[in-house]
């Protein structure tokens, strides 16, 4: 699929800088979550009360709830720099060595996707976060040694998608570990009306709710329809957005009522109308609208698990009877 799909919970790189100018800077302006919220304010304040570095923070969850603005939060709230690298960029033990060199005192050096760092410079980050120190190999063959290299105490935040893809001596060195949700309808409508006033685009409450209710939960989609329903109001009427602008913007960018586009559409009318409603197997169900398995399963499938539209089971996915109310089609409950 080339096309680029609304509902990406992925960023593409024209919106970097729309996320950046909507980024809160702090933990009071950093809207749900209250949860991780919580325990991230206490155990900041503790840490800032004895002036040591904060303990080392897993955050983990779907792409686009906050992860990223999350780590650059921490480190305005500990007052403390944050350098910024991801697994990927990370090819050789080299490279981590030379952002470790570049820490001062608790800062924070957030690694994004650090399921997908290298094993050797994984290997490297435990010694680095217990006793904040690497052993660099000098030389080579027969006269190869490690040199001793200390490190300022630091704070390592990590973003993952998959928390059960790190490795356990990892995630076990993580002093803070924070599951992120995806959010309630009540707090998008918050984050679409802070956008708003951040864009300087007039909205109406309903106008917001209906933005919320059909961006996943998620506040990246929801900022991506927000920017898409502004431009729309901007054309087709008076710029104001309000429930009715928002709706017939999101039926042209062929969102539904419940958030689903063309692409979530097909994949249950297809368990539907050609399996019977499953059991049917990913990879088969893949095939069927033109996806990667992977694509199927990290991108589609979360969000309409979550919503209650397929359920897993042993021998395949599953349309549940919410899927066929949505689409109308009479719901026959099977024994299996
Ligand atoms: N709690 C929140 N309050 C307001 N905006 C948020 C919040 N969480 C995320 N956002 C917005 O959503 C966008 C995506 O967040 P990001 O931190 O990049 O997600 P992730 O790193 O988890 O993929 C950012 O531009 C940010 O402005
Ligand atoms: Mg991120």
């Amino acid at each position: 699929m080339t096309e680029e799909r609304i509902v990406s919970p992925e960023t593409n790189e024209q919106e970097e800088s729309l996320e950046k100018s909507l980024r809160p800077q702090y933990l009071s302006q950093y809207i749900g979550q209250d949860k991780v919220k919580q325990e991230l304010s206490i155990y900041i304040e503790a840490a800032k009360n004895r002036e040591e570095s904060l303990d080392h923070v897993l955050l983990y969850g779907p792409p686009g709830l906050g992860k990223t603005t999350m780590a650059m939060v921490i480190a305005n709230e500990m007052q403390v720099n944050i350098r910024t690298t991801s697994g990927p960029a990370i090819e050789r033990p080299g490279d981590l060595v030379a952002i470790l060199n570049e820490l001062e005192p608790g800062d924070v050096l957030f690694i994004d996707e650090i399921h997908r760092l290298p094993r050797v410079a994984e290997e490297m980050l435990y010694s680095a976060m217990e006793d904040f120190y690497v052993d660099i190999m000098v030389g080579q063959g027969p006269t190869a040694h490690p040199v001793h290299f200390p490190l300022p105490p630091f704070t390592l935040i990590g973003a993952t998608t998959r928390a059960g893809m790190l490795s356990a001596p990892l995630r076990d060195r993580f002093g803070i570990i924070s599951h992120m949700e995806y959010y309630e309808e009540h707090d998008l409508k918050e984050i679409v009306l802070r956008s708003s006033d951040i864009f300087a685009t007039e909205i109406v409450e309903e106008g917001a709710i209906e933005i919320a209710r059909r961006s996943r939960g998620t506040p990246r989609i929801a900022n991506r329809l927000l920017k898409r329903v502004r431009d729309f109001a901007q054309v087709q009427s008076d710029g104001v957005i309000d429930r009715n602008v928002a709706d017939q913007a999101l039926v042209m960018l062929q969102v539904d009522q419940a958030g689903l586009d063309y692409v979530d559409q097909k994949l249950l009318r297809t368990m539907i109308e050609l399996y019977g409603g499953g059991p049917v197997g990913l990879s088969t169900l893949s095939v069927n609208i033109g996806e990667e398995t992977e694509t199927v399963e990290d991108m589609y499938e979360p969000y309409l698990i979550q919503k209650g539209f397929i359920k897993r089971t042993q021998r395949g996915r599953v349309a549940t009877a919410l899927a066929y109310e949505h689409f109308d089609y009479p719901f026959v409950e099977k024994n299996d």
